[in-house]
């Protein structure tokens, strides 16, 4: 059985096969097919943090597929009603699948040891596997190929970066990362990103400019992520370089596209002539949540079996 932590649990084939089953499902969702892949299966949603793309994604997807899902907010007592073992090792009774949305890792790590079904990250404060995939996805349907392309983050080096990394150094694709001093990979986020993948180009550096010159995509995310609302003004300050603006994107080649995760937090890491610009991908990335995620279903739960 398999679990998505991070995509360290996934090898660069893997990932390159569920980007085969992604582009197969999203074609044939396009001409109005949704082939019953996953029938009867069912899929829980267990959330501590709020979530619109990550949420909805799933459920449609899995509905898409032939399959149900249940969304568990606080009231199933998750950490307080029971304890952790207890919790996972019923709610795996009932369910074919976990997907978990938790403030901290660990807590998604402690819930998969006991539970007999895969868990599958749907965003922790390390990391966000599944939104990496569906931006890996995004860029590559955009120019037919990932090897030898670059990415250019500008903000905060945390889960999404962090994730982004991975995918980059997994299929090929370098990885510019701009932040302020305090803001980006720590030694032992790089240690570990060279250990999974040796040959991964990342390319750390202070300079917005330098990372988006030659890059192919520039990609930011909010500089106050969920639960970081007490430093909010401090990181006004510290990210005030680092918006994505026309001024910065003249820096970037013509044909760059521009990324975000969502929610956007505008007039902050991203101005609105940006995001609103031809240039912008973020409604198709976001879009690509459902199809990627349908492809992680599906070799999960019945390529594999
Ligand atoms: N990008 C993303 O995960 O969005 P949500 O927080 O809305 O799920
Ligand atoms: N870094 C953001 C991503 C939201 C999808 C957060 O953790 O809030």
């Amino acid at each position: 059985m398999r679990h998505l932590f991070t995509l360290d649990d996934l090898t660069s084939a893997e990932i390159e096969r569920i980007f085969a089953i992604t582009q197969d499902l999203k074609a044939k969702f396009g001409a109005g097919i949704r082939e019953s892949l996953l029938p009867g299966r069912v899929m829980a949603l267990l959330f501590e943090k709020p979530s619109l793309r990550t949420r909805v994604s799933f459920e449609a997807g899995m509905t898409q597929l032939g399959g149900g899902s249940l969304f568990l907010g606080e009231d199933v007592g998750w950490g307080s009603r029971e304890s952790i073992g207890d919790f996972g090792r019923v709610l795996s009774e009932f369910v074919d699948v976990i997907v978990v949305r938790a403030k901290a890792h660990q807590k998604v790590l402690d819930l998969a040891e006991h539970s007999s079904c895969p868990v599958i990250n749907g965003l922790t404060d390390f990391s966000h596997p599944c939104q990496a995939l569906a931006d890996l996805y995004t860029v590559l349907e955009r120019f037919g190929t990932l090897r030898g392309l670059k990415i250019a983050y500008v903000g905060d080096a945390n889960n999404v970066a962090r994730s982004l990394a991975e995918a980059c150094g997994k299929l090929g694709v370098t990885f510019a990362c701009a932040a302020p001093k305090g803001y980006q990979f720590t030694d032992s986020d790089v240690a570990r990103l060279k250990k999974e993948t040796p040959k991964i180009d990342l390319q750390l550096t202070e300079d917005p400019k330098a990372a988006v010159r030659g890059a192919h995509a520039v990609y930011t995310d909010v500089w106050t992520s969920m639960g970081q609302e007490a430093e909010r003004e401090e990181r006004r300050k510290a990210f005030a370089g680092y918006q994505v603006n026309a001024a910065l994107m003249k820096h970037a080649p013509k044909e760059a596209i521009f990324m975000h995760c969502l929610p956007a937090n505008r007039g902050e890491e991203v101005t609105d002539d940006v995001i609103d610009s031809p240039a912008s991908v973020v409604v198709q990335q976001a879009g690509n949540r459902m199809h990627a995620q349908k492809g992680v279903l599906v070799w999960l739960l019945a390529a594999q079996a």
